[in-house]
């Protein structure tokens, strides 16, 4: 029998309806949270995680605006952007789409949004707060990927946990998540990467798998053990002559193979991608109220 399906449109859905009463009571005190979003450049990838968010922010009754910028832009002019969001009290949460072109130091465009207004949970400040386990925000696709896990009956306490990839956005913040000592962590952490002596023995070892390298594909059935359950982080985009538009959009894992062997699985699209965005509201939606407490 192939390994249950970890529906994260259905999930995401379920976190999203709970936020609809904090919204409520925000809209009481005549607040609407507001998210604003800097892209820069054309990359197609970025340029539809944005209009997904400003989607999702509609639909919830948030507010949202969309920065473009040019993909020659000065890191000057990217940080005076910022510096208006940062000032505008209609603005609640700030996040700047990455990647970004070479001209921009990413750490100067992350340590540039308001703390209080980081609900990619980027800024050294709050990524150290989560570390020593006082978030101010949850880093939205770790979280997600911790919801996904909780909310289809696997929670990770006590068990062995091995994430794939030590990115900032995905690998680092999901392993100081899961390392907590609370409720919903409490997993025996293992984090593998490129420079991974013979990766595939901690990879069979895992209860839990989260591959979230960018690497399509690339966890294989002989990667996993049986009654493994797999969290697929990777959006990756393939040629794919056959496909609408010339490319589809696959995993880092080579589903069906290591879906014949898990108890769970979460498929790309409909997994993680609906979870972050969610979790990303939920953000919005706290620094409202955080700051309205200010
Ligand atoms: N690029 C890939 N994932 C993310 C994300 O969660 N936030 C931002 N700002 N950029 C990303």
């Amino acid at each position: 029998m192939p390994g249950e399906l970890i529906d994260g449109k259905k999930i995401a859905d379920e976190v999203r309806a709970e936020l609809t009463s904090r919204i409520a009571s925000l809209a009481a005190r005549g607040v609407v949270p507001g998210l604003a979003a800097i892209i820069v450049g054309e990359d197609p990838g970025s340029k539809l995680y944005v209009k997904m968010k400003g989607k999702a922010s509609e639909e919830m009754g948030l507010a949202h605006w969309t920065v473009e910028l040019p993909e020659t832009v000065s890191e000057a002019r990217l940080l005076g952007e910022v510096a208006r969001l940062n000032s505008d009290p209609k603005v609640h949460g700030i996040l700047v789409q990455q990647p970004l072109p070479p001209q921009i130091r990413v750490d100067r465009a992350v340590a540039a949004v308001d703390p209080r207004k980081d609900v990619d949970c980027f800024h050294p400040t709050n990524v150290g707060l989560v570390l020593i386990g006082r978030p101010r925000f949850a880093p939205a696709t770790p979280a997600g990927v911790v919801e996904l896990l909780l909310r289809s009956g696997h929670d990770p306490g006590g068990k062995d946990v091995v994430i794939a990839g030590r990115s900032n956005i995905v690998g680092k913040p999901l392993a100081a998540l899961l390392m907590q000592k609370a409720k919903g962590a409490n997993a025996t952490v293992t984090v593998v990467h490129s420079g991974t002596r013979d990766l595939s023995a901690h990879t069979r070892r895992a209860e839990i798998l989260v591959a979230a390298m960018g690497s399509p594909r690339f966890i294989k059935a002989d990667m996993v053990r049986d009654g493994v359950v797999v969290i697929d982080v990777g959006i990756n985009r393939i040629a794919d002559s056959t496909a609408k538009g010339g490319y589809r959009t696959v995993g880092d894992v080579d589903f069906d193979a290591v879906r014949a062997k898990a108890k769970a699985i979460s498929p790309v699209p409909g997994g993680v991608g609906p979870m972050t965005i969610a979790m990303l509201l939920t953000n919005t939606v706290r620094a409202a109220e955080l700051l309205g407490e200010a």
